[in-house]
């Protein structure tokens, strides 16, 4: 009895604490491009830069930069939000691999061929049970992740595969500069960023993994992540096979 409210009490104030974290760091990620936003607005209007238009243009430029980052964190903050109160009820039915995994490289095509990088897919028969939608965000997410971290003229495997008997394991492979073992364990977690510069030079917010696993376990699937630095990544992740129906 005595170890069981003990137990209790330690566990809310590890919510307690988690909930503080997560709050300091949202008003963090919060204030910054505010403020930056606010500091380009401000020159702007003071009239200072209206003889040099090129400096103008850069700080609008920098301004609706900061404004995409509030919009993209703030659409990512909505949408963890509901997952992890389930408040986005699924919609699970019987989904081929191979489809999703093709819509997924169309809606990266444009982007991807614009960095001269290519995408393979290589996937066995499979039919999952998941809500499709949920699942192209998450393939959305590991894909644009590797397009971001590859160089020109690399590829993008996609694949998926009979994982036992009753899992999927679906696969985003790059060849792109990989992530430190010590990072690995973490970049699942939110606002977790493998490098400070990231999310400046190349957009995101570090929520993109953490909704991915909310949303995989969620269907009863898990996520993770092999890689070595200088030589790719390998993200995988499986999903319950839907029961044929014959
Ligand atoms: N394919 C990848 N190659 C190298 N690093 C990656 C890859 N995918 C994710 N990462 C690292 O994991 C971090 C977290 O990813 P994510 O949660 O999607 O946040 P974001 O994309 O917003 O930075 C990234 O900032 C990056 O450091
Ligand atoms: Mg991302």
């Amino acid at each position: 009895m005595t170890v069981r409210a003990v137990r209790d009490i330690s566990e809310r104030r590890r919510v307690e604490r988690m909930k503080d974290e997560f709050i300091s760091t949202v008003s963090h990620e919060l204030r910054t491009p505010l403020s930056s936003l606010r500091a380009s607005l401000g020159l702007i209007s003071s009239g200072s830069l209206d003889k040099r238009p090129e400096k103008q243009h850069q700080m609008v430029d920098m301004a609706i930069g900061n404004c995409d980052r509030l919009i993209r964190l703030v659409n990512d903050i909505l949408d963890f939000d509901k997952v992890a109160k389930g408040r986005l009820p699924l919609r699970r039915m019987p989904v081929e691999a191979v489809d999703l995994l093709r819509r997924a490289a169309d809606i990266a095509h444009d982007t991807a061929s614009q960095a001269r990088i290519s995408f393979r897919i290589e996937a066995m028969p499979a039919v999952v049970q998941a809500d499709g939608d949920r699942i192209l965000q998450v393939l959305n997410e590991l894909i644009g992740n590797a397009v971001k971290f590859s160089p020109p003229d690399t590829l993008i495997r996609l694949g998926a595969q009979p994982a036992g008997a009753s899992e999927t394991c679906f696969m985003v492979e790059d060849q792109g500069r990989g992530i430190p073992p010590e990072k690995l364990e973490h970049i699942f977690d939110r606002f977790q960023q493998g490098d400070a510069s990231d999310s400046r030079a190349l957009g995101g917010t570090g929520l993109g993994l953490a909704l991915c696993r909310s949303i995989l376990e969620q269907h009863g699937g898990r996520i993770w992540a092999e890689s070595t630095v200088g030589h790719g990544s390998r993200f995988l992740f499986t999903l319950p096979t839907a029961i044929p129906t014959y």
